[in-house]
């Protein structure tokens, strides 16, 4: 009795089943006819018109490829911006996990401007190694600011990262003893979790700093400049990624609270001017910087990518005419190879040096006018492992910056989404569904422990190089891969250069 039911079930769920498998079968063979014709008669896409249906496979594998060429076609060293090998060095730091590697270096010695260290024959002692001295900010200033961190979080806006992203960083600096910069969107109530040091960025907008009528206002600076936790001003001038451009935000990632903070309208595309209306010369460089640091007494630089000639020593000679003390208490060169939320491409892609050349060459003009002691040098620019930091600190920057190399340690799978609200992770994107997966406490022990592994590894570089800690590196401890296949000291290519009397 139940065997013959069951079979009546059976037969009946096969009927059902075959009668929709013809239903889906028709509904997809219609569906071919409807695209065949749809793309035999149309003229704006030639592949779609000479080979209909199938054409728009290209498509979608284009699409498709995007997400699995990391997974499986690219080589450990192939991808940009970062490769695989790059990537993985940062996930397993930041998880803490063992970071060693087997067999022998994937890395090949031999392209150009390859890195290579110079080991020395008697390496520093555990027991000789120490830790990077501090390096102070602005010590003339009311409240300088006195930084221990080789690598510090660079400036990425609250609207180009999710909250839950800079709850994470915020935290994450406060655990690991470095800085975070807002970026240019402003001082979010996000950034001071945790109490991290805090480096406010003034954009060419002025979010965060301005008034009703978009001005800049005094009072709101003297506000920020209040808090405890906001320890330097930095000018935007602006970033390697797009020199010459000022900063967007796209409509869909101007949400209520990101409007709020910047004060623009919700759902706007959120662009700033080029420049800052009132800096149009070196001149007017140092008036502003002497009013922010008037009105917030602590230590004002600014940010830069490096391109046009002639500009900095004009600066460094206007700062010598007015005297010293008018400096900037830092510059931050960011390399043309440097990260953004949103660029355009040209801008991207062919404007602006990369911080191997920028580098050097505004330490030299530094020295060579006698204000390297005076203005610290921050560099940035793809500096996410050990020896990136490490070739840094050789050419002379006082520390570093870094943004991608956060984002990878809170969980950036580079799937290149940041202009689009679609983040796969949670990072930059402010749909709650999608930052779900981003737990802020668990992310920031992950900052502490990228932040700890970079201290470790440049610092085993610096070992190698006889020298006790990363901030001792000079340029001779580097050597550079040249086009003939060898590599010359980097102080053959930027010879160090003495402070005149
Ligand atoms: C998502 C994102 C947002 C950024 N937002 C800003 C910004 O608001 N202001 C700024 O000066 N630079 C911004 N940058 C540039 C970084 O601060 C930094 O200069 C650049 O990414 C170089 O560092 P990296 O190569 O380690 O990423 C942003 C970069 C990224 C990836």
């Amino acid at each position: 009795m139940f065997g013959t039911y069951t079979m009546i079930y059976i037969s009946q769920a096969l009927d059902i089943l075959s009668a929709l498998f013809v239903f889906v079968m028709g509904l997809a063979a219609l569906s071919i006819v409807i695209m065949f014709f749809l793309d035999r008669f149309q003229s704006r896409d030639a592949v779609r018109h000479n080979f209909p249906v199938v054409g728009r496979l290209r498509y979608t594998f284009t699409r498709l490829g995007e997400f699995f060429r990391q997974y499986f076609f690219a080589l450990d060293r192939e991808e940009m911006p970062f490769n695989r090998a790059q990537r993985d060095w940062i996930y397993k730091s930041a998880r803490g996990r063992d970071n060693t590697a087997p067999f022998g270096s994937t890395l090949s010695l031999t392209p150009v401007g390859t890195p290579i260290f110079v080991n020395c024959a008697f390496p520093t002692l555990d027991e000789q190694a120490t830790d990077p001295p501090p390096i102070t900010f602005g010590p003339q200033c009311l409240h300088p600011y006195e930084s221990k961190s080789i690598i510090n979080i660079s400036g990425m806006s609250y609207g180009a990262l999710s909250k839950p992203a800079v709850k994470a960083l915020a935290r994450g600096a406060a655990r690991a003893g470095c800085y975070i910069n807002t970026g240019e969107g402003g001082l979010s109530p996000y950034h001071l979790e945790g109490g991290p040091d805090i480096v406010f960025q003034i954009g060419t907008a002025k979010y965060g700093v301005r008034n009703g009528t978009n001005a800049f206002s005094e009072t709101k600076l003297r506000e920020i400049a209040a808090r405890p936790e906001v320890k330097m001003f930095e000018i935007k001038l602006s970033q390697g990624a797009k020199p010459g451009k000022g900063g967007m935000l796209p409509a869909d990632k101007v949400s209520p609270e990101v409007a709020d903070i910047r004060g623009i309208p919700v759902g706007e595309a959120s662009i700033s001017p080029n420049r800052h209306a009132e800096i149009d010369n070196c001149g007017e460089l140092v008036d502003f910087i002497e009013k922010v640091r008037g009105i917030t007494e602590k230590p004002v630089g600014f940010k830069t990518a490096i391109g046009a000639y002639g500009w900095i020593e004009e600066l460094c000679h206007e700062i010598k005419k007015r005297g010293i003390e008018h400096a900037p208490d830092f510059i931050t060169i960011d390399g043309g190879e440097g990260g953004t939320g949103a660029a355009p491409m040209p801008l991207m892609d062919n404007v602006g040096l990369s911080i191997r050349e920028a580098l050097p060459i505004v330490i030299d003009i530094l020295s060579q006018t006698g204000l390297r002691d005076r203005i610290k040098v921050i560099a940035s620019g793809k500096l996410v492992t050990p020896a990136d930091v490490a070739w840094a600190y050789c050419a002379g920057a006082d520390t570093v910056n870094s943004a991608r190399g956060f984002m990878f340690a809170i969980g950036c799978i580079q799937a290149m989404r940041c202009n689009r609200n679609t983040c796969p992770t949670g990072i930059t994107t402010h749909k709650k569904r999608l930052q779900e997966g981003l737990n802020p406490e668990e992310k920031s022990v992950r900052v502490q422990h990228f932040v700890e592994k970079m201290h470790k590894g440049a610092g085993i570089i610096a070992h190698s190089c006889g020298v006790p800690h990363a901030r001792a590196l000079q340029r001779k401890h580097v050597r550079i891969v040249q086009a003939s296949g060898n590599s010359i000291p980097l102080s053959d290519i930027f010879p160090e250069i003495e402070a005149p009397f």
